[in-house]
């Protein structure tokens, strides 16, 4: 079959290139575990990106995690297969947006989820992500946070921490459509269930779950309790990824896809190694401040 042949072509191609391909939890399984050398939540991508020895990076995600790959790797040639890979987070807002918000609400520091343009980061103080949103507000040390632009995040954020957190009105299309009585409903159906939901997931459909985590968080989770009965209220491939792992868990399927991460295959993954497309690059100017955004989450 053809996918065969494209998995023995990219791995051919990833040596020859000194290339790794960096895939994200969400990406479908012959690219998880066929070609991908690092999978993970986009915290550990951003973070593996930093220490890896290849001169090509091959982001198997969306095109901000390519770009925070690029951002943290200026002298190598990073690829995004698919240049209409994008997130309907990272389309709700823009950079004047931003700078109105400094203008109207001086003085408190501005935190950017990572699902956000370079441009974006590069207005604000410091990035997070769903692994480590709590702790990268916890840290500033002030009572008083905005954060950038998922609402639902912001606000399962803020039923964790005496910080005050104002919020954004973006929404994951795909965490979105998830509702409090899908989650009744499945426990009804499915005794001794447990739910996970990710927290771009809204608050009363995170209320109603058992755990709440970024992706990695999640799988994680199936890991160390291996629960007999499990269901991922996130992107349906995330359960594909996990459940080659644990046959012995159950894992009830109601999911939601994503469009966009959708838009890698292996077949785009050989193009952008064959033909060096499509290259990720940002302005100078905003990568480096954008890049202090990153790093300063980093260091947290
Ligand atoms: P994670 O950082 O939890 O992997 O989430 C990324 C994402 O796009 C969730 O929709
Ligand atoms: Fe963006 Fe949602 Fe898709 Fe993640 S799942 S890339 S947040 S649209």
């Amino acid at each position: 079959p053809s996918f065969l042949h494209d998995i023995e072509a990219i791995l051919a191609l990833k040596r020859e290139r000194n290339a790794v391909i960096l895939a994200h939890n969400y990406q479908t399984p012959e690219i998880f575990h066929c070609v991908a050398d690092i999978v993970g939540d986009s915290l550990a991508l951003a973070r593996r990106a930093m220490s890896t020895e290849a001169d090509v990076i091959v982001l198997a995600g969306v095109h901000f995690m390519a770009e925070t790959a690029k951002l943290l790797n200026p002298q190598k040639t990073v690829l995004i297969p698919d240049l209409a890979a994008g997130c309907s987070l990272a389309d709700s807002i823009t950079v004047e947006d931003v700078r109105l918000m400094r203008q109207r609400i001086p003085n408190v520091p501005i935190v950017t989820y990572v699902n956000t343009s370079a441009a974006v980061k590069a207005e604000s103080d410091i990035c997070c992500t769903s692994g480590n949103a709590r702790a990268v507000v916890e840290s500033l040390g002030v009572p008083r946070v905005i954060m950038l632009p998922d609402e639902y995040l912001a606000k399962n954020v803020a039923a964790e921490t005496d910080v005050e957190i104002l919020a954004w009105k973006g929404h994951c299309e795909v965490h979105e459509r998830f509702a409090a009585a899908d989650v009744r409903e499945l426990r009804q159906a499915h005794p001794g269930l447990v739910v996970l939901a990710h927290p771009e997931c809204p608050p009363e459909v995170v209320a109603e779950a058992d755990f709440s985590g970024s992706t990695a968080a999640m799988s994680d989770y199936v890991e160390r309790q291996k629960p007999p009965r499990v269901v991922l209220l996130t992107e349906c491939s995330m359960s594909d990824n996990v459940a080659v792992k644990h046959p012995e868990v159950e894992f009830i399927r109601p999911c939601n896809l994503c469009p966009h991460m959708k838009r890698i295959t292996l077949a785009n993954i050989r193009a952008a190694l064959e033909e060096n497309r499509h290259v990720v690059t940002i302005e100078p100017e905003i990568a480096q401040r954008a890049r202090l955004a990153v790093e300063r989450m980093l260091a947290v």
